[in-house]
């Protein structure tokens, strides 16, 4: 049965089809002894079985079988552990499952994507058509166009009191894109990565992609999410590589406060293995009192600091993929070779629009500053909202767009026509189908007990949800006090 992935190669559309509908198979697939449906192309069926041997999800082949003609392949289509041992994002899904369903006509209201609603503003988006138009369509230098990369030292100097060089700054296909090749770079099998929760659904599984290993620390609505230094230093080990920071938070909203920060500075300072990643990508957008504060700015963070940052977020900019790290060079360069090998640089055209971006002025300047300020007012409304909601428990969000709240006092119920609601997945199911709002579970970042709600909607959509939720959780039972 040992036919090699070279043969199904040499019919790269049958390897297409194939793929696409054992995507659909695997979830699936520890029920089958066998399985056989049709490939794309009219000449193909596709049969996947255990060959007589026990079923093992890591271990199915398949057999690619032409319909007409004699041709016959065998394809081993096992995936390495790691891949396995990954888990796709809720985020995504539940994102994907609401688009299909307004598709279908059903007035979803969608509360659970992570990007601004608002559209990228025209100074940039010009600078990026002009890109076009000047002929900047080439491959950028692997790191990033000089310019931008001396406008990000610039802005980092100016914003965050932070000194760095251009080559010391990698531009890259999105924070996210940053993020992984951070911790490839910098994490060896079997070290530890320390992530607070509720956490950003992608750190711990780009920690499981690096053969790395998540160690989450909990923290407590009551203590605003905010990691507990205490907790920190209980769990640093020999193994301990990677301590990873997300201020403003995805999904809390909360903001570390400077003196919280110089304190997790003083513990990580003992431990010479151990390296931060600080993630500031939801920076700007940040409501007053709260100041960010960027960790490699605290005295001898500088040198074990990785910072990473984007235009997603304050920029409106998700779909122009750009993200950067700023670090010591030696782990930048790493990085550098990681991208050289895998993406190579970012757009060239999103790069001179990110040039447009940080010419806006401090902070994004006006333009962002509008974007904030709605944010703000939608925070503010909707906390006052959940506020005055019987069992809800709330955080003070500070910055992001994101309520991460605490509905663990409806969880017990048996909802009339629904069933069981036991936890987030199936409150956030719950609401889909009676509210009609889409949401999403707090055990996808880690904390079972909440929901995270994102903002960045319209004030008259927030309301319209508002109404919405509260109907349906009325309509569950009276909540019990918390
Ligand atoms: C906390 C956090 N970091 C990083 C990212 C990645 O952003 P991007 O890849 O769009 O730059 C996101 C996006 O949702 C995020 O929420």
């Amino acid at each position: 049965m040992a036919t090699t992935s070279s043969s199904i190669a040499s019919k790269p559309t049958t390897s297409l089809a194939f793929t696409d509908h054992y995507q659909k198979f695997h979830s699936d697939s520890q029920s089958f002894r066998s399985l056989s449906f049709s490939s794309q192309l009219p000449n193909f069926s596709i049969r996947i079985s255990n060959a007589g041997r026990e079923l093992d999800s890591n271990r199915l082949n398949a057999v690619v079988r032409a319909e007409k003609g004699a041709e016959s392949m065998e394809v081993d289509i096992s995936l390495c552990p790691r891949v396995n041992s990954v888990k796709p994002s809720k985020t995504v899904a539940i994102t994907d499952q609401a688009t299909a369903l307004v598709q279908a006509g059903v007035p979803v209201i969608r509360l659970a994507a992570g990007e601004p609603d608002f559209d990228t503003p025209s100074v940039i988006a010009e600078a990026g058509i002009n890109a076009i138009r000047e002929g900047y369509t080439r491959y950028t230098p692997n790191a990033g166009l000089l310019e931008l990369r001396s406008a990000i030292c610039h802005k980092l100097k100016e914003e965050n009191g932070l000194s760095y060089t251009p080559d010391q700054i990698l531009v890259s296909n999105g924070a996210k894109q940053s993020i992984l090749q951070a911790v490839l770079a910098v994490c060896s099998p079997g070290d530890e990565v320390l992530i607070p929760a509720p956490f950003w659904v992608s750190y711990p599984e780009m920690a499981r992609l690096a053969d790395a290993t998540p160690v989450i620390l909990p923290t407590r609505i009551s203590e605003n999410f905010l990691l507990d230094p205490k907790l920190l230093e209980s769990k640093l080990t020999d193994k301990s590589r990677l301590l990873i920071l997300c201020s403003p938070s995805n999904p809390t909203g909360s903001v570390y406060p400077r003196n919280l920060l110089e304190e997790i500075a003083e513990i990580v300072a003992r431990h010479p293995r151990l390296l931060v990643l600080s993630d500031e990508i939801y920076e700007h957008i940040i409501y007053s009192p709260a100041t960010h504060t960027s960790f490699a700015s605290l005295p001898g963070m500088w040198a074990r600091t990785l910072t990473v940052n984007g235009f997603s977020k304050a920029f409106a900019m998700t779909g122009w993929r750009l993200g950067y790290l700023a670090g010591p060079k030696h782990f930048v360069s790493a990085c550098n070779k990681i991208q050289s090998q895998f993406t190579s640089g970012a757009s060239s055209i999103s790069q001179k629009a990110a040039v447009a971006a940080l010419g806006l002025g401090y902070a994004g300047g006006e333009a962002v500053s509008i974007m904030v300020k709605a944010f703000g007012e939608r925070r503010d409304f909707l906390v006052k909202s959940f506020g005055e909601l019987d069992g809800v428990k709330i955080s003070e969000p500070q910055g992001a767009f994101y309520l991460f709240l605490d509905f663990s006092s409806y969880y017990g119920v048996n909802a009339d026509g629904f069933g069981a609601i036991d936890g987030s997945e199936s409150l956030c199911r719950y609401l889909l189908d009676k509210a009609q709002v889409a949401l999403v579970p707090g055990d996808a970042f880690g904390d079972d007990s909440c929901i995270r709600i994102s903002y960045a909607a319209s004030l008259s959509t927030l309301q319209a949800a508002v109404e919405r939720i509260k109907k349906a959780l009325v309509s569950l039972r009276p909540p019990v006090p918390v």
